[in-house]
């Protein structure tokens, strides 16, 4: 996500935002910008790149004013450059942006058939047209009204050279909090910005608009009834601030899934038909309709997804799908041709092997289309479509939130797929985009096993080795678990099919190597609970991750964690939010670095 920070007092406003943004480099960012109001007029500055570009730009044309917003992008829609970075003008107004408006297309449609002239690719452009367009009396009527209009995500900061005492805040789905000074009061996306100011904080609801003055705040509700929101004192320190309260980057990041797959899947389905729209593959259409068969190349926890992307892809659009890891494919005699679609799925966009990849099947006249995590990254320049994931900037090394949301996106794409072959009824597509909707709450309720998961990890911190068994597309959930608990506690393990146990890995089993059973409610659980019990005739440790209907299972597995039933296709966002906190929590325990750990890069931009 983007940062945004707000200030209304007697400093010079640019030396707080820049401060602040500054506080938000670690998030990770493309672009920044900032607007005050002086002499009743709007002025700003923005710079693609590093906030040294902008700061230097400052230095050459500084800005003098006590009211001031600024903003890091993260781009979301449009690339990284001068004129995509924040804030965004109408005329007297100015604005920063978080989140994903829906409907932006609607409405620049409908502002630019006002006569707007749209200078940037952003949804945030809309909204500064749209209240410009609705400006009555004064900031809180218009942005009460504008708010009405935005289907999506928004934190707002907004400021008019009209109303030059105060800035106006607004908040729906994206972080936004208030800090209180004295007579001065500041805004931003997140505390670490602000945090050195004041310790007092009012953290904004959904729908809540508020009215910031150097010595006045007011709140209200979508309904514009006033309310009042607590001041909450914030004793972080700075460092714990960066992480919002938590210990990690990582935890955080898990934490943040079901916001992420919230982002990822918004605005892309309707219940209605059980339809997928993918407006990024709109010019494709054409080609993907000729597809005849796929190829998925990735990297690490990358390729993993795409291993699930196969599982997805044959099951709802019938296509067939090869999965490889890129180092190799690049240097095979791939077999490519105009009928295949060639899917690199990278977080970074930067991995050099991915990137060899890509480039190798586009000589040979495939098309590409990738999934990646980072707008304007190397890989989605060189593909002819991208379909973005929403996961927000992901800093620990080990991939959490940026897989899941790889899940959602393959999932989004398999039906989308399907819809283009007519290769699933309405019903069954209702079916499987309702099953997708549900996952950000199912996260949720694996997310509160944290603890569970926690004491679980104590009993096994201290083992060697570890086998991780899974059948099915739960498989490749099964090899993503074992990388994460290999990357962060240095334990060594290895991901295996459950059916695979008896051709030769059973010779390992006895006391010292645990087996964590991905053993999901399926077609095939009998299977696995077979494989559970051939483990334990050989003196085996069983842990179970299983689904709560199957409560029989905890007689044969020495440990069993329980997670709500679920289709088997969305079963995979659950069994992988446990293995990440089964990874984590023996890494914390051991003491090892989580974020940073030994020999790892976070992106791989060399062979
Ligand atoms: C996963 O936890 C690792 N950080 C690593 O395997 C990573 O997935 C791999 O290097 C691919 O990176 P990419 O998704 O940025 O291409």
């Amino acid at each position: 996500m983007c940062g945004i920070v707000g200030y209304i007092g007697e400093k010079n406003a640019v030396d707080i935002l820049i401060d602040g943004l500054t506080k938000l480099e670690y998030r990770g960012y493309d672009s920044a910008g900032v607007a005050v109001v002086v002499d009743n007029n709007i002025k700003t500055e923005r710079s693609a790149g590093k906030l040294i570009n902008l700061k230097n730009k400052l230095e050459q044309s500084p800005l003098i004013s006590n009211i001031g917003i600024g903003h890091t992008r993260w781009a979301t829609h449009g690339k990284p450059s001068d004129e995509n970075a924040h804030p965004h003008c109408s005329d007297h107004i100015a604005l920063v942006h978080n989140g994903i408006i829906e409907n932006y297309l609607e409405l620049r449609d409908e502002l630019i058939n006002k006569g707007y002239k749209f200078l940037s690719e952003t949804d945030t452009e809309a909204i500064a047209h749209l209240l410009h367009s609705l400006w009555e009396d004064n900031l809180e009527k218009t942005v009460r009204k504008a708010v009405q209009r935005l289907k999506g995500a928004y934190a707002l900061a907004i400021i008019s050279s009209r109303e030059e005492g105060k800035i106006l805040l607004a908040r729906k789905e994206a972080p936004l909090v208030i800090g209180v000074g004295k007579n001065e009061n500041f805004a931003a996306s997140d505390i670490p910005a602000i945090l050195h100011h004041t310790r007092e904080f009012i953290f904004l609801e959904d729908g809540d608009i508020a009215i910031m003055e150097k010595d006045r705040l007011e709140i209200y509700d979508l309904n514009f009834n006033k309310v009042s929101r607590s001041v909450k004192t914030i004793n972080w320190n700075p460092v714990m601030a960066e992480k919002a309260g938590y210990k990690h980057f990582m935890q955080k990041e898990i934490y943040e899934q079901p916001r992420a797959i919230t982002d990822t899947i918004r605005g892309k389905y309707s219940l209605e038909d059980g339809k997928i729209y993918l407006s990024e593959l709109e010019e494709m259409k054409g080609d993907l309709l000729s597809i005849e068969r796929i190829q998925i190349v990735a990297c690490g926890t990358s390729w993993h997804a795409g291993l699930v992307g196969k599982f997805l892809i044959e099951k709802f659009a019938k296509i067939p799908v090869e999965v490889d890891i890129a180092s190799e494919y690049r240097y095979r005699e791939p077999i490519v041709d105009e009928k295949l679609l060639f899917i690199p799925i990278s977080q970074s966009g930067e991995t050099a092997d991915t990137l060899a990849a890509l480039k190798l099947a586009k000589s040979k006249g495939a098309k590409i289309i990738s999934i990646c995590n980072v707008i304007g990254s190397s890989i989605t320049r060189e593909s002819h479509g991208t379909i973005y994931t929403h996961a927000g900037p992901e800093i620990g090394v080990a991939s959490t939130k940026a897989f899941t949301t790889q899940l959602a996106t393959l999932y989004m794409l398999a039906i989308y797929l399907s819809q283009l072959k007519d290769r699933l009824t309405k019903e069954e597509r209702i079916k499987y985009v309702k099953a997708l909707i549900k996952v950000p709450e199912e996260i949720s309720s694996v997310l509160d096993l944290d603890h569970d998961i926690e004491m679980l990890a104590k009993n096994f911190k201290n083992y060697k080795n570890f086998l991780y068994l899974g059948r099915n597309i739960n498989y490749p959930v099964a090899l993503e678990g074992a990388l994460k608990l290999k990357e962060i506690s240095y334990i060594h393990a290895e991901g295996y099919p459950a059916g695979e146990m008896k051709h030769g890995p059973i010779a390992l089993i006895d006391k010292n190597m645990p087996v964590l059973f991905l053993a999901i409610n399926s077609p095939i659980y009998e299977k696995t609970l077979s494989n559970i019990e051939e483990v334990k005739a050989r003196d085996g440790v069983v842990i179970a991750v299983a689904s709560k209907s199957n409560n029989g299972i905890s007689k044969k597995a020495d440990y069993t964690i329980f997670v709500n039933d679920t289709i088997e296709e969305t079963s995979i966002f659950l069994t992988t939010v446990v293995t990440q906190f089964f990874a984590y929590h023996c890494a914390t325990l051991l003491g090892l670095d989580v974020d940073q750990p030994r020999n790892l890069a976070k992106s791989v931009t060399v062979e």
